[in-house]
């Protein structure tokens, strides 16, 4: 019988890599990307009413309330393509209710990636990072600089990219971690992320191919 698709969780504090790292996991393994984040600033840039609620909270680098992000998140997980192409999900759950809300509708995944950042490097990261508006690509002016002036010239800055906002994002993360962890510590597989991109990636497409494998030999064994 063909294997499920694959439902994978990518955990991590602010600017440790989730969406550098669901670039490439999305180039090889097809699955559908579903950040949270680039859920709510999709509200915000449309200025509905859940994205001016959303914004409040964001700027403040607290947790958007469940009301507004979990019927978002769960609405995008049951769509068909996630269905049928196995998902990545970015960014959520950050609660240890956000986490219980995924277990009640059964949705659980095969493994959970948490990038392991030392906190001096993410302050590097965030105040660094650009975003093309054209292309949603992620840059950095050092480390993942644009190829062209074209390019350059066109990046912008995301609003809560502040040393002082990073500094509360992260706050919020360390309040919120142990919950959402003991919640998939069977599954978890922890992932040093202050490498070059190429070589976290290596250690995550390692876990990915052992996720892969294992579920083949399960399914010729049923
Ligand atoms: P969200 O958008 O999820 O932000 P975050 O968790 O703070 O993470 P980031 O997107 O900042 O970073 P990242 O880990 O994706 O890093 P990136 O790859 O860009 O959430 C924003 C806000 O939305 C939250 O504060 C909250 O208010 C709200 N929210 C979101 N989810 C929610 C939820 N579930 N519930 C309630 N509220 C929610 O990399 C960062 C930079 O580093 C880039 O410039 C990149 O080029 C560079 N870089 C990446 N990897 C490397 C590397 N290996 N070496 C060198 N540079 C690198």
């Amino acid at each position: 019988a063909k294997a499920e698709p694959l439902k994978v969780i990518i955990s991590g504090a602010p600017a440790s890599g989730k969406g550098t790292q669901c670039e490439l996991i999305t180039q090889k393994y097809g699955l559908v990307h579903i950040s949270a984040g680039d859920l709510l600033r999709a509200e915000v840039a449309a200025a509905s009413e859940n994205g001016k609620l959303a914004k409040e909270y964001m700027e403040k680098g607290q947790l958007v309330p469940n009301e507004i992000v979990v019927m978002m998140v769960k609405e995008r997980l049951l769509q068909l393509d996630s269905q049928q192409k196995g998902w990545l999900l970015d960014g959520y759950p950050r609660s240890s209710s956000q986490a219980a809300g995924l277990e009640d509708y059964g949705i659980r995944p095969d493994v959970f990636i948490l990038l392991d950042v030392s906190e001096d490097i993410l302050v590097e990261r965030v105040v660094g990072r650009r975003l093309d508006p054209l292309t949603g690509k992620i840059y950095h002016l050092v480390y993942s600089p644009p190829k062209n002036d074209e390019i350059a010239s066109r990046l912008t800055q995301r609003f809560d990219d502040t040393e002082e906002k990073v500094k509360l994002r992260l706050c919020t993360h360390h309040e919120n971690v142990d919950d959402v962890l003991s919640v998939y510590k069977d599954i978890t597989v922890k992932v040093n992320g202050n490498l070059t991109k190429e070589n976290v990636f290596a250690q995550i497409d390692a876990a990915l191919t052992h996720v892969v494998e294992q579920r083949k030999m399960n399914s010729r064994s049923v």
